[in-house]
């Protein structure tokens, strides 16, 4: 399941991190810094340092944002979320097809994180370039995703995607990958379809002994197949 999520920032908030990336004292190294076998020979793009206080104090302003975004809490029921990392794509820079690497090492400790879920936070606005797509094959379809800065798509780390070379402009994003409580893709959805059904129902009022029930079953699913 792809999952576009709205407005994580607005649009001046996007504008105020890319603001500070693309100052020229911003800490940016080659991609492949982080990249693993796969990904090196293929990747073609600048990163902020991991380790630098920018990286951090914005990565930690995307996840005080993510915690407050009940369509990423409710899809993603993350139990560990990656330190978010910043990307950009000039002119000529792509990324080949790659399947990213299962398990990564949390920078700066000895955890390890299984990567279910993986985001791209959009963050220049689609007018401001050319190409730069995020290309995803979901089963046997290939979905090509640009977004609105602010918006982020959330997809399955087990599925191949690359994102195409920018031809004008400069595209800027934030990346990130989730280990989730709820291992199972197939569970996850099915955890998200029922929990989108009780919002709605609580929206309308409807039987509340019966959601009460209902919501009772979400949370005992949810602990049968969570693990923290
Ligand atoms: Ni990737």
């Amino acid at each position: 399941m792809l999952l576009h999520i709205p407005m994580v920032f607005s649009a001046p908030q996007a504008q105020a991190l890319r603001t500070r990336l693309l100052a020229p004292d911003a800490p940016w190294v080659d991609g492949r810094a982080t990249a693993g076998h796969q990904g090196a020979p293929v990747k073609h793009n600048r990163q902020i340092a991991e380790h630098s206080p920018l990286a951090r104090e914005l990565g930690d302003t995307v996840l005080a944002a993510l915690e407050r975004n009940p369509l990423f809490i409710s899809a993603a029921l993350p139990n560990h979320v990656y330190p978010p990392m910043f990307n950009r794509y000039a002119p000529g820079m792509d990324f080949g097809d790659h399947v990213d690497g299962a398990v990564r090492m949390v920078p700066g400790t000895t955890a390890k994180l299984r990567t279910d879920l993986s985001a791209t936070l959009f963050l220049t606005p689609p007018e401001d370039y050319e190409g730069g797509e995020l290309q995803i094959l979901d089963s046997s379809q290939l979905r090509s995703i640009k977004l609105a800065a602010g918006d982020l798509i959330l997809y399955p780390s087990t599925y191949v995607h690359r994102v195409e070379a920018v031809t004008r402009g400069e595209r800027v994003s934030c990346f990130f990958w989730v280990q989730s409580l709820v291992r199972d893709a197939a569970c996850r959805s099915l955890l998200f379809d029922m929990d989108r059904a009780i919002q709605r129902l609580g929206a309308t009022n409807a039987d509340a002994a019966a959601r009460v029930q209902l919501t009772g079953c979400y949370h005992n699913l949810l602990r049968r197949w969570s693990e923290t």
